[in-house]
């Protein structure tokens, strides 16, 4: 790697990050049903019908799994916990043994030495409040709400830091407008809904939370840099309203009380009654903002309905995700995420990383592109820091490969290889590469 930690500031954090959809194995310990589970199950919707029963049987190999976080020498393990496991129904009932297990895998951080940083909800929505509409419906910030008393209330008092939700903008506009994550809707009236529902659930927890006397508690959105497609006045405006959906809707709801003209432009119309009236719920104070970022996007005008634009396929060398890989628009991003929105209030980067075509040999895994797509972004990450951004901890997504939603097992995110027949992790060379890195003196 070319970088060493000695170059960052004293308490600057490394992290390695994972969801538990992603990873836990949803078929053990007494989970209930979620909205993944039958998206999954309904033809056409994920590569290969593949879904998060068995995940990396992460529920049962925690240990190991944290053991490989903590000989590499990361700070910090950012995690999820999973609504339905905790809550099988998403309302009433608590499983007892869900929360046993989060105990467990907290104090396994500890033990470690590992700092817990947990996001509530990355994604699997409870199937019963699916049923009554999920996310369209208001109600879910008060059902969001009681699952944080739950779930904090359980392991609250030994999280370093906390977050409700993991990337708004996915959990509203990629599964309600595009269709591609669950539920699959493509609509723009839930879409609109689920935006601003998904914040003011953020808002509610965020109170609970303050509640139950926790502190460090942050927001966690994803961010694309948004180019034109070709040098025109349209196409830029066209990717001006992309970043206005994208990103600037959410940080502007949270540290504005507001949403962009642009945005609101197309959904406006569709958002719920009385929304003006949500922004003090919605903007209660955070400690930090955390950053997701992997690529950039080129847009282009079209005649169609609002947003009026595609997406263009770039230039760039891409990763096996087809994303270009474009480290500028990290450092972009977090400045103007400084200078427009957070000021001095402390900014991570919650995930950063890329999928490849990863295979193992001989026992090794040569992931020589991971390794180059980390140092381009670690020195965005520094530049960043060298004009000012109060920077404080930069996070890889992931420890371990792991189910990429819509995309299947096919895709390897992981510093850690997986064979998922086996179950056998394999460090990578990237995770070598890290870890020689992170305990350089
Ligand atoms: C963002 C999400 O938080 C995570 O669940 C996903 O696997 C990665 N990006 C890669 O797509």
């Amino acid at each position: 790697m070319n970088f060493q930690r000695s170059d960052f500031p004293k308490d600057f954090l490394f992290g390695v990050a994972t969801s538990a959809y992603q990873i836990e194995g949803h078929a053990f310990g007494g989970a209930g049903p979620t909205h993944w589970d039958s998206f999954a199950a309904t033809p056409g919707n994920v590569a290969r019908a593949e879904n998060g029963a068995r995940g990396c049987d992460h529920y049962h190999r925690y240990e190991q799994d944290l053991d490989l976080v903590a000989a590499a020498g990361f700070d910090a393990y950012r995690f999820s916990t999973s609504w339905a496991r905790v809550m099988p129904e998403g309302r009433g009932t608590v499983n007892q043994e869900g929360l046993d297990f989060y105990d467990r895998l907290t104090d396994a951080m500890l033990e470690r030495g590992i700092k817990p940083c947990v996001t509530l909800y990355h994604w699997e929505l409870p199937s019963q409040l699916s049923d009554l509409g999920g996310w369209r419906n208001r109600d879910i910030a008060g059902w969001f709400a009681d699952f944080t008393e739950v779930i904090m209330g359980r392991i609250g008092d030994r999280m370093y830091s906390a977050a409700p939700i993991n990337e708004p903008w996915c959990v509203s506009w990629l599964s309600h407008f595009l269709g591609h994550h669950a539920p699959g809707l493509r609509d723009i009236r839930a879409t609109a809904r689920a935006m601003h529902h998904v914040l003011l659930a953020h808002g509610r927890a965020t109170e609970v939370m303050r509640g139950l006397g926790m502190s460090n508690l942050g927001a966690v959105f994803n961010m694309e840099w948004a180019d034109p497609a070709d040098d025109t006045d349209e196409a830029r405006r066209t990717a001006d309203v992309y970043d206005a959906y994208y990103n600037r809707f959410f940080l502007s709801g949270v540290f504005n009380k507001s949403y962009p003209d642009l945005a609101l432009e197309g959904l406006e119309d569709h958002l719920p009654k009385g929304w003006h009236n949500d922004f003090d719920t919605i903007s209660t104070p955070v400690d930090w903002c955390g950053i997701n970022y992997y690529t950039r996007k080129l847009l282009a005008p079209n005649d169609g309905p609002w947003p009026h634009h595609h997406e263009v396929p770039g230039p760039l060398p891409k990763t096996q995700m087809e994303w270009e890989v474009f480290p500028e628009g990290l450092s972009n991003l977090l400045s103007r995420t400084a200078a427009e929105y957070t000021g001095d209030l402390p900014i991570f980067v919650t995930e950063n990383g890329m999928a490849n075509d990863d295979h193992l040999t001989d026992g090794a895994v040569p992931d020589s592109a991971r390794i180059e797509y980390i140092e381009k972004h670690i020195a965005a990450v520094q530049k960043a820091i060298a004009e000012g951004v109060p920077l404080q901890g930069y996070y890889l997504w992931s420890l371990l490969d792991n189910y990429e939603w819509a995309l299947g097992y096919e895709k390897r995110f992981g510093l850690v290889h997986v064979d998922f027949e086996t179950m056998v992790r394999t460090p990578k060379a990237s995770y070598y590469e890290l870890k020689k890195a992170l305990l350089a003196e």
